[in-house]
């Protein structure tokens, strides 16, 4: 009998969801019906994120409740700061933030074994930010900054990592990148988190998963990739000779390529024109000659059109992230969708498991 294998689950649809719809013909890309360009346009991450786990926008009431248990869940406990300094000080920002999430649900659980899922969802969105501003701090040698409650998210997310106020561009391009980064249906790392959740497992552990998941280049890694791209043209060299030589090895460039959308991300025109504002800002237009360079060039070779990855990459750069804490902004975003998907895999669960087809040895015996 011959199987049918879907490789990668290649177009292989495994269950509904409400949370986001994304829609390759029409380029477009929807949280609970609402276009995320709107979102990204007007609302807060704050806002996105109630928005995705409930299902609808919070009323002014409900976002007053929301900010004030994040302003006070934001503080990183002395505990949890031994542990992220009890890493080595070069090891990944994704393997502190893995290692740290795991330490906080261990701990929670233990502690308040009956606290809701939603309430834990919301411990991590407010406690993600310090640990991903100590990874990069503790990098240069730099202590931890404590957080405010006078600033909302984005803003004391950037004032814990660089111990000074953002300039409000920078505040708005950061806002923009949360969102779009918050919720894309079953891409790998929701797909994860998915998993461990659908055979009964706690909310942290799918969260342990799904990070592990976005750690890999060809998911949340690629931003941090797109970096070494434009390091290596920073020193002069051809757009499209670096993609000639590229492609002669093979090479898959980090940053274009979609495993859904095949005319183009329908995020990227959002998280462009944030871009272009902020090398405004910092007055760097050699960045956007770069970034427009390596898209021309790659646009005259193959039919592959940027991701998300591309023009964020760049836009972290500029605000001073360093590479290596690129993925965890990601996961400090994504977290927001990988628990809204927990929570409706809980509500409607299937074990999932698929079947292998089987290519090893016949069957043969010990004697
Ligand atoms: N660079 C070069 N070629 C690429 C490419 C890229 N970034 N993305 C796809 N291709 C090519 C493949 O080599 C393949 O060519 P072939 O048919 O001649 O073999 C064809 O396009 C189809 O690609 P495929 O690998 O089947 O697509 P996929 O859906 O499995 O992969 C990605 C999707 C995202 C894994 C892939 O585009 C990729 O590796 N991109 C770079 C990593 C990245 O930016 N990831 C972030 C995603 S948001």
């Amino acid at each position: 009998m011959t199987e049918e294998i879907a490789k990668g689950l290649v177009g292989i649809v495994v269950d509904k969801t409400a949370i986001s719809k994304v829609n390759p013909e029409s380029n477009s890309l929807l949280y609970r019906g609402y276009p995320v360009q709107e979102l990204a346009a007007e609302c807060s991450f704050e806002q996105v994120a109630l928005l995705l786990w409930t299902g609808d926008l919070p009323s002014a009431e409900e976002l007053e409740r929301f900010q004030d248990f994040e302003r006070s869940h934001r503080a990183l406990a002395p505990e949890l700061q031994r542990i992220a300094e009890a890493l080595p000080v070069n090891a990944h920002p994704m393997d502190v933030v893995r290692t740290v999430v795991s330490f906080i649900g261990a701990a929670a659980l233990a502690e308040n074994p009956d606290e809701s899922e939603l309430d834990q969802s919301k411990r991590l969105f407010a406690a993600i930010p310090a640990v991903v501003a100590l990874s990069q701090r503790r990098r240069h040698g730099l202590e931890l900054v404590e957080p405010r409650e006078d600033l909302d998210y984005c803003e004391n997310f950037l004032w814990m990592t660089f111990g000074e106020e953002a300039d409000p561009a920078v505040v708005d391009a950061f806002r923009v990148s949360m969102i779009l980064y918050a919720e894309h249906s079953f891409n790998a790392s929701t797909f994860t988190g998915r998993v461990v959740t659908s055979t009964l497992a706690d909310l942290y552990s799918g969260v342990v998963g799904a990070i592990g998941a976005l750690k890999g280049h060809l998911h949340g890694g690629a931003n941090e990739a797109v970096m070494e791209i434009f390091r290596e043209l920073e020193n002069g060299v051809d757009a499209g000779e670096w993609l000639d030589a590229a492609f002669a090895q093979k090479r898959k460039i980090m940053g274009f390529g979609h495993r859904v959308y095949k005319n183009g991300d329908s995020r990227v025109p959002t998280m462009q024109d944030a871009l272009v504002k902020l090398t405004e800002h910092y007055q760097r237009p050699d960045v956007l000659e770069r970034y427009f360079a390596l898209e021309t060039a790659m646009a005259d070779r193959k039919p592959i059109k940027p991701n998300l990855d591309y023009p964020s990459g760049p836009t972290y750069d500029l605000m001073g992230f360093d590479t290596e804490v690129f993925t965890p902004l990601f996961v400090a975003s994504r977290v927001v969708g990988w628990t809204a998907h927990i929570l409706e895999q809980r509500e409607d669960n299937a074990l999932i498991r698929p079947l292998a087809g089987y290519n090893g040895s016949d069957e043969r015996h010990l004697s």
